[in-house]
């Protein structure tokens, strides 16, 4: 790896951000791992950052890349920075409102991005065709398998993009297809944060993956957080039935995403021991969207807030303090009023579904974190591991009174469901 194109940009009187050279920088990440980059990449990219205030504007995409490369030298290196959230587009609560088809749009482009580019790194190496990231490579066998998954990943956000999803009989030919279309319709914009949000620690083959799952739980995480808090304010304005609706949206979309565990699952162990050596100190207990979605459902009781599951999210934790609304507040405030719960199983139906949903990714995490680590190993997060997730695994989603008094009807069926938010969601219990 030749970091001329480095150099040569960081000498010019006037260096532009736009004209940085990415390729370069991110080749070098992905040559020799995070953990192992030179420490003469080190010395330019602190250079860089020190040129940025001389810099003409906009900068700021440098500024985040920069923050997220040099996070193990600067010493901040975390969950955030691991997986170069700062630098993905995730929907967030606090950001001006949008209509929520917009959203779900723009998170099924950046979803099918993540997931192709994945694809696409798996056929390299099957291929032979110089993909990065040598080490332990699998055999062709959990490739196909992993190819597979991914495809079933992406689909439910590929239908709604219009995309045909090829049936053929061979899982390679199927992603080779979709990775083919998917690629081509990628924005130019999206491109480069694709590119950028792949710095892995090591040289190990399914670092890669391990970084896209994670990333694309994230994003929908951060949908998630962005719908609870419209149905929190739905539930304030006596717009039951809204609020029910958009519960049933978040569930479809938490059971749309649940192929992810079972392509998480094709991870061998040996891999994720050798990378996970240099992962200390990140791991999704800081994930904000994640603990968002949680406490906008209901407030944490003290113990759990004052433990490291928020603490290590310090900005929730202050939210929370200072009284976030959640939906449950929202709904004590017209549990009382038993007619107007009782006209709307809708609002029940929603709590039940996503209810339901939460149970089934808690229960999924949990059974693929033991398979992973066992039940003695500690996790990157300082907690005991495992133990700590069975500890929260089955505490209530919303409080444990009864969300209305009407009797549960079946979930919903797609015909109550807005079109926007239909999907052909796919099971996915066992992780095979
Ligand atoms: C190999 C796969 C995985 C293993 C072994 C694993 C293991 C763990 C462990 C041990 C913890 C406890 C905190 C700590 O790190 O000390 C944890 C927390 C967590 N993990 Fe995973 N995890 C895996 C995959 C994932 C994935 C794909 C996601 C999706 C974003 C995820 C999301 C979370 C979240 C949100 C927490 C915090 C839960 C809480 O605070 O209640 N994990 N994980």
């Amino acid at each position: 790896m030749n970091p001329e194109p480095l150099h040569r940009w960081l000498t010019q009187p006037r260096p532009c951000a736009q004209r940085f050279p990415y390729d370069t920088v991110i080749d070098a990440y992905q040559h020799h791992g995070k953990q192992f980059l030179p420490a003469e990449w080190t010395t330019l990219l602190r250079a860089t950052r020190n040129r940025l205030p001389e810099l003409p504007a906009p900068t700021g995409n440098l500024a985040a890349f920069l923050d997220v490369a040099l996070d193990k030298p600067d010493g901040r290196y975390d969950y955030r920075t691991y997986l170069a959230l700062p630098l993905l587009p995730i929907p967030d609560p606090d950001e001006r409102p949008q209509p929520a088809e917009r959203l779900l749009a723009r998170r099924d482009h950046l979803h099918v991005g993540l997931l192709t580019d994945l694809i696409s790194f798996e056929l390299r190496a099957l291929d032979n065709t110089g993909a990065p990231l040598p080490q332990l490579r699998p055999d062709p066998t959990v490739v196909t398998k992993r190819l597979r998954h991914a495809v079933r990943s992406a689909a439910p956000a590929l239908r709604r993009l219009s995309f045909d999803i090829p049936s053929t009989d061979n899982p390679v030919t199927t992603a080779r297809q979709v990775a083919a279309a998917a690629t081509l319709d990628l924005h130019p914009r999206d491109r480069l944060t694709v590119r950028a949000t792949m710095l892995p620690v090591s040289t190990v083959h399914d670092e890669w993956m391990f970084i896209r799952v994670l990333q694309t739980f994230e994003l929908t995480f951060g949908l998630l957080a962005v719908n609870l808090t419209a149905v929190a304010a739905a539930v304030h304005a006596r717009r039951l039935p809204a609020a029910g609706t958009r519960l049933s949206f978040a569930a479809a979309l938490l059971r749309d995403i649940a192929p992810l565990w079972s392509l998480l699952a094709t991870m061998q162990p040996e891999a994720f021991h050798t990378f996970r050596a240099h992962t200390d100190g990140a791991s999704a207990i800081q994930s904000r969207a994640y603990k968002l979605i949680e406490s906008l459902c209901r407030t944490p009781n003290p113990q759990r807030l004052n433990s490291a599951a928020y603490l290590s999210v310090p900005d929730v934790h202050a939210r929370i303090r200072s009284g976030q609304p959640t939906i449950d507040d929202a709904l004590d405030a017209i549990r009382a009023d038993h007619r107007a719960l009782a006209e709307c199983p809708i609002l029940a139906d929603g709590m039940q579904q996503f209810t339901a949903a939460v149970h089934q990714w808690r229960r999924t995490h949990y059974r693929l974190a033991v398979r992973m680590l066992g039940t003695h190993r500690t996790g990157t997060g300082a907690t005991l591991g495992t133990p700590y997730l069975l500890h929260s695994r089955d505490a209530a989603v919303f409080s444990d009174r009864d969300p209305s008094p009407v009797q549960r009807r079946p979930p919903m069926t797609a015909t109550t469901i807005p079109p926007q938010a239909l999907t052909a969601s796919i099971g996915s219990r066992n992780l095979s």
